[in-house]
């Protein structure tokens, strides 16, 4: 079997479209390692990166865009056998759904799938301060076998600019799906 990745990126209505933008950015310079890329994008998530990078680059990225209505996209089933799905960002609302098994579009049901296969499902959840429904959601879907990894960066690889900043969520996110990626390590570069 191919060991490269099959890797779906869900885009979602929270803040931090950057996040998905520099993702899908360092996946191109990943590609051995991958052998496919789909995309998703909720409605929302076209209105929050247009309001945020005031852009719609997401138009002229290099993989395929599935409509978010679109269930006869191969990662709508299991027998595709897609090995990770990473939804960056993640909304409270999309996460809600995914908690309650809600699967009324190809993000929910893609998710849906990528739990039920017991195949790896990364949540780049994002909202501030949490609420008790987020918090038993995100509960729910980690005792399901999802990985919560909050959009929350970190400051010790001291970013200069946002968008070193956004990078160490996104460096993170590559470390779960599987990837290698040449990263800030902590210690490692010390000294
Ligand atoms: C500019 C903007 C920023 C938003 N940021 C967040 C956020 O950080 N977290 C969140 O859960 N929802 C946020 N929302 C609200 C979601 O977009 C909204 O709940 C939407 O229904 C989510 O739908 P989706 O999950 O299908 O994209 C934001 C909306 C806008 C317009």
């Amino acid at each position: 079997m191919d060991t490269k990745k099959k890797i779906v990126v869900a885009i979602t209505g929270a803040s931090g479209s950057v996040y998905a933008k520099l993702l899908l950015q360092q996946l191109q310079h990943l590609s051995e390692q991958i052998a496919e890329v789909a995309v998703v994008m909720s409605d929302n998530a076209k209105e929050v990166w247009r309001f945020e990078l005031d852009n719609e680059e997401y138009n002229d990225l290099p993989y395929k865009i599935y409509g978010k209505m679109d269930f006869m996209a191969p990662f709508a089933s299991g027998s595709a056998r897609f090995d990770t799905m990473v939804i960056v960002p993640c909304s409270m609302g999309t996460l809600g759904r995914i908690a309650s098994g809600i699967s009324d579009d190809l993000i929910t049901r893609a998710a849906d799938v990528m739990l039920k296969e017991r195949r790896r499902l990364i949540l780049v959840a994002r909202d501030t301060p949490l609420n008790l429904i987020h918090i038993r959601n995100m509960a729910t879907v980690t005792e399901a076998g999802a990985i919560i990894c909050p959009a929350i960066p970190s400051f010790y690889s001291k970013p200069k600019t946002i968008e070193d900043l956004a990078m160490t969520v996104v460096n993170r996110v590559i470390d779960l799906i599987g990837l290698d990626n040449a990263s800030y390590r902590w210690s490692e570069s010390a000294g």
